[in-house]
């Protein structure tokens, strides 16, 4: 190192001397003016950015260009919790985007529900991933008109149709899971297993028997290229070798298929079929003689709703049963109550199919999902755009063209409305004076407002059937280890070690 100091060093090996204009002496003004130019936006970036920030807590200076970028690239919850207590709001730059946390529940719902100044804003990449047709990037009054068309795809009657194909698939699943617990008795971590499992829930719920087998299959197997280019920050350019590029040629061979899946299931409806699926419902709605809106959905279109599903469900509703697992797993005596209640419920008889009724009466089943949904809740925040400037608090406006995020986190984990907060309780949600009831706006699991989550209901209601099943039919035990309690952020979140279970049949009691 001593070297590199040595004078002698420098001026003989001196990296200036490689640029003739410099080294001839003869032109200092264009060193000098360069480096005027990029001192005085270095100077500028930092006036803005403390302009924009004004009193909220947040580092006094961004670092250059970058900002925050490191802590991006790399997401940890402690990070997240740093920034969450400095403050109700707080402010923090990325690559010069300037973006305010919002903390505490009651500017989080502000936000969710402010659509005439903030919008959702899906990362970068979510729009070359999902195309920029999709639905999902409306907004106003053609977001709502959209989306009203779709709330049928989710009502009772509909769910009620997909907890037959929910029951079906779970069970196969178990089987398969059984099978290879059997070969290979050592604990395996479940995040591939429980992805597995819900991939081909959603598109037999969705697509019905109108994908065939290898269909589910390749789109199944190439979906963790979408999850992992959903980064928040990611190389803009979509080229071959680039996680955006494997993802988009994940979503044309999903896209093909699920195209494939419109165009049959218009056939099949065309020739008098029941319907035995969601597109399949939504068809014979639009059908109806008293259906007042548009009619006229490609075969393109109807994919890309499915699909759009399928983004915002899978990551979500695979951390949902992982954490589901892992919970039950770590609580027996929460386990034990779910067996009980299926007992009861089910009448003992677990070859029987799962109905809506009987996930209806699981009332101790149904406060499970809630609470281990709330301890883990598997979407953390949802960042918002700014369309205009936002007047969020009395002495604090977020600029036009700014991130806004309402953490949903921190409202999950209120000790005033949820008593020891980080404790799996679901009896705080079997008594209605509870302070969890009492407070319904703190349950920001699925968002809020005009974006709130579309799938809801059969989230929640897959998520207690796969469980149910599990604890009738299955054991298993967790194999701890030191990042069992630790989260990874991929997306959404999950248990650093994928959770490691190992499963056998059920040892029934007599
Ligand atoms: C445990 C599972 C799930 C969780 C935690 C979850 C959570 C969320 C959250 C936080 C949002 C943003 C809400 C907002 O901005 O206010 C959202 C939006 C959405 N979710 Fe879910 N979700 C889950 C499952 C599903 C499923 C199963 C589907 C579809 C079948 C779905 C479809 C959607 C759609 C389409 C949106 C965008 C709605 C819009 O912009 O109008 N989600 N979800």
């Amino acid at each position: 190192m001593a070297s590199v100091v040595n004078n002698t060093v420098v001026s003989s090996f001196s990296p200036l001397s490689a640029f003739p204009i410099i080294s001839g002496g003869t032109n200092w003004s264009w060193l000098y003016t360069t480096v005027t130019i990029v001192v005085s936006l270095l100077a500028l970036e930092q006036s803005v950015y403390r302009y924009k920030k004004r009193h909220l807590p947040g580092a006094k200076w961004t670092i250059p260009v970058i900002g925050k970028f490191a802590d991006s690239v790399e997401p940890t919850m402690e990070k997240y919790k740093a920034q969450w207590s400095s403050g109700a709001l707080s402010a923090v730059s990325v690559f010069n985007i300037f973006i305010v946390m919002a903390t505490t529940n009651e500017y989080a719902r502000k936000i969710f529900n402010s659509p005439t100044h903030a919008e959702p804003c899906l990362v970068y990449s979510a729009k070359q991933i999902l195309l920029p047709e999709n639905w999902v990037f409306l907004t106003g009054k053609t977001h709502v008109e959209y989306r009203k068309g779709l709330n049928s795809l989710f009502t009772r009657k509909a769910l009620g149709m997909y907890v037959g194909i929910q029951d079906q698939i779970t069970r196969k699943h178990f089987q398969l899971w059984l099978e290879d617990a059997k070969k290979d008795p050592r604990a395996k971590d479940i995040m591939m297993t429980a992805r597995t499992l819900n991939m081909e829930t959603s598109l037999r719920v969705f697509c019905g028997e109108h994908l065939p087998d290898e269909a589910t299959q390749e789109i199944s197997d190439r979906y963790w290229d979408i999850t992992v280019a959903l980064e928040l920050v990611n190389f803009p350019l979509a080229i071959p070798g680039t996680k955006v590029y494997r993802a988009i040629q994940a979503r044309k061979s999903a896209m093909k298929w699920l195209t494939l899946a419109a165009k049959r299931s218009k056939e099949a409806i065309a020739a008098g079929q029941e319907p035995q699926c969601m597109i399949d419902q939504w068809l014979v709605d639009l059908a109806n003689p008293s259906y007042k809106g548009r009619t006229d959905f490609s075969d393109h279109e109807i994919a890309m709703v499915v699909f759009s599903f399928l983004f915002a469900s899978q990551d979500a509703m695979s951390s949902g049963l992982i954490y589901g697992f892992q919970h039950l797993a770590d609580h027996p005596d929460i386990l034990e109550k779910i067996r009980e209640e299926q007992e009861r419920v089910r009448g003992g008889d677990y070859e029987k199919p799962l109905t809506m009724e009987m996930l209806e009466e699981s009332t101790y089943l149904k406060a499970f999902v809630k609470e281990t949904l709330r301890v883990k809740p598997p979407v953390t925040m949802v960042p918002y755009k700014t369309t205009k400037a936002f007047p969020i608090s009395e002495d604090y406006t977020v600029p036009v063209g700014s991130m806004v995020i309402p953490s949903i986190y921190p409202s999950l984990h209120d000790p005033e409305v949820y008593p020891e907060p980080e404790k799996l309780i679901p009896e705080r949600w079997l008594d209605p004076n509870s302070k969890a009831n009492q407070n319904p706006r703190n349950y920001l699991v699925f968002g809020s407002g005009p974006h709130r989550c579309i799938g809801v209901e059969y989230a929640v209601m897959n998520i207690g059937l796969v469980l149910a099943h599990a604890a009738a039919t299955m054991d298993w035990e967790h194999e701890l280890t030191p990042e069992s309690d630790k989260v990874q952020i991929i997306a959404t979140i999950f248990p650093k070690d994928g959770c490691k279970l190992k499963f056998t049949p059920r040892q029934q009691r007599s």
